[in-house]
């Protein structure tokens, strides 16, 4: 199988959101606004509370699933349909807003490091309006598997016949993969998805050499193949299945038209985002 060559390079934007947290916008930003079926990718990272303490403060979702992926750092998630959960060192929150979601993503640390992706994965016109539903995935219960060279965590998807706990509406995969000097790793990723790695400690060669910062988004056929650089790479590799339908946004809500995002304004506005 060929290799998937690389499509494009994107450096995120610094940019706040929340009540003030500031954070990197990689995918959702001017140079790239969206890679089907991915709407946002956030990196947060600081070892300075004045970045992050502000937090997130009860805000709605309506349309989309919101994939938060903790390296370090305690966050405390609550909702309108009654969860509660914790976010630790390496863990996992799933949150599939589906019909519609109120929470608040609050650090529960005053100061240390705090350091993160969030993802937002859209939702097919026929599962938007879903029950919203919840999952906190300690970092214990997602898999490692060690490859020559390095290891592949699991979030979501398949890999070597090993599945993560990560449960999305749609083909999806989303790894953090770990490689030492030099090494290298194939991967087999369906024909037609969209996949992308994102470098956040290290570099890879692909072509050209390739630091921590940058998303690499790659062509849509053949196996993804990864070379770490010298000083070795860290990096989240993604992929899924491209929905092909309309996008219309609005802020915190998704959806295929601009009538369902005035719907969904006027939803919440009236109090209907409660379970
Ligand atoms: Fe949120």
């Amino acid at each position: 199988m060929p290799v998937r060559p690389i499509k494009q390079i994107i450096q995120g934007v610094k940019t706040t959101d929340g009540a003030g947290v500031n954070l990197t916008r990689i995918i959702g930003g001017p140079e790239l606004d969206l890679l089907d079926p991915f709407l946002l990718l956030d990196e947060f990272g600081s070892n300075s509370p004045d970045d992050y303490i502000a937090g997130f403060p009860p805000h709605p979702h309506r349309g989309f699933e919101t994939i938060t992926y903790m390296l370090n750092g305690k966050w405390q998630h609550k909702d309108s349909a009654g969860n509660e959960g914790l976010l630790g060192d390496g863990s996992v929150q799933w949150m599939t807003a589906g019909r519609g979601i109120v929470h608040s993503e609050m650090p529960i640390q005053t100061d240390g490091l705090a350091r993160g992706f969030q993802l937002w994965l859209n939702l097919p016109k026929t599962k938007k309006m879903i029950k919203p539903a919840y999952a906190d995935i300690p970092s214990e219960d997602i898999p490692v598997v060690n490859v020559e060279g390095g290891s592949v965590k699991i979030i979501s998807g398949e890999f070597n016949g090993v599945s993560g706990p990560g449960k999305p509406h749609t083909g999806m995969l989303y790894y953090d993969i770990y490689l030492t000097s030099n090494a290298e790793l194939e991967m087999d990723i369906d024909d037609g998805w969209n996949a992308f790695i994102y470098i956040y400690e290290g570099s890879v060669v692909v072509d050209q050499t390739i630091s921590a910062g940058k998303l690499v988004v790659f062509n849509q056929r053949g196996k993804l193949k990864l070379n770490a650089g010298d000083e070795g790479v860290q990096c989240l590799v993604v992929a899924g299945e491209p929905l092909n339908e309309p996008v219309a946004r609005g802020g915190p809500f998704v959806m295929n038209t601009r009538g369902e995002v005035l719907q969904a304004f006027s939803d919440y506005q009236e109090g209907k985002f409660t379970s």
